[in-house]
């Protein structure tokens, strides 16, 4: 299916329901009984993060912060900043950190020192993607949906220049 000129499908909808699903076992496993807070990066997680949590069946609390490093295009500026952070106190939390992928891994690695000052019980990572070929700084994944190739991924929250996080389906930008 294609929905412009620009974009093809990578992922479509039901495979992302699976992924979700998967994910969501194996979360649910690891976190039973305990008093889970999810924090979620805005913008690119607010759609896995809404499928997430309502697959979950654990009672979740949800917080998000604000990153931003990608300027007006397609790279990086690699200069990562934080627009908005946690609301509430984290110490001694069991925290869950949502991310839509994982390129350089610059964002992810700001996100998490910054948590970790604040002295979580434990601190782990569910990314819907990872783009291993552009990693710049080691990130562990502890639950991961898709490994994508180095092809620009919009769709399913995540943007190019603020456009097409409305698709239903991950896709990628045709540039051929
Ligand atoms: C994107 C994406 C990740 C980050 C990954 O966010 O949502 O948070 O980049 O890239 P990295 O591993 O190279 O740091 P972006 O800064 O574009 O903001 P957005 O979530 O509002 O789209």
């Amino acid at each position: 299916m294609v929905y412009s000129p620009q974009t093809k499908v990578l992922f479509t909808r039901d495979e992302i329901q699976r992924v979700v699903n998967r994910l969501a076992l194996e979360i649910r496993s690891d976190y039973t009984g305990k008093r889970l807070l999810v924090v979620g990066i805005l913008k690119g997680s607010f759609v896995f993060m809404a499928d997430l949590i309502r697959q979950l069946a654990l009672p979740v609390e949800v917080e998000f912060v604000r990153l931003s490093s990608y300027g007006a295009g397609k790279e990086t500026s690699g200069e990562v900043r934080m627009v908005q952070g946690l609301e509430t106190a984290i110490e001694g939390r069991d925290v869950l950190v949502v991310e839509d992928i994982v390129d350089t891994g610059l964002s992810i690695s700001l996100l998490l020192n910054y948590l970790r000052e604040k002295r979580p019980a434990s601190l782990k990572l569910c990314s819907l993607a990872d783009k291993p070929s552009r990693r710049k700084v080691p990130v562990t994944i502890d639950y991961l949906g898709f490994t994508v190739p180095y092809k620009f991924i919009v769709g399913y929250g995540i943007d190019f220049d603020e456009k097409f996080r409305y698709l239903p389906d991950i896709c990628f930008i045709d540039e051929d």
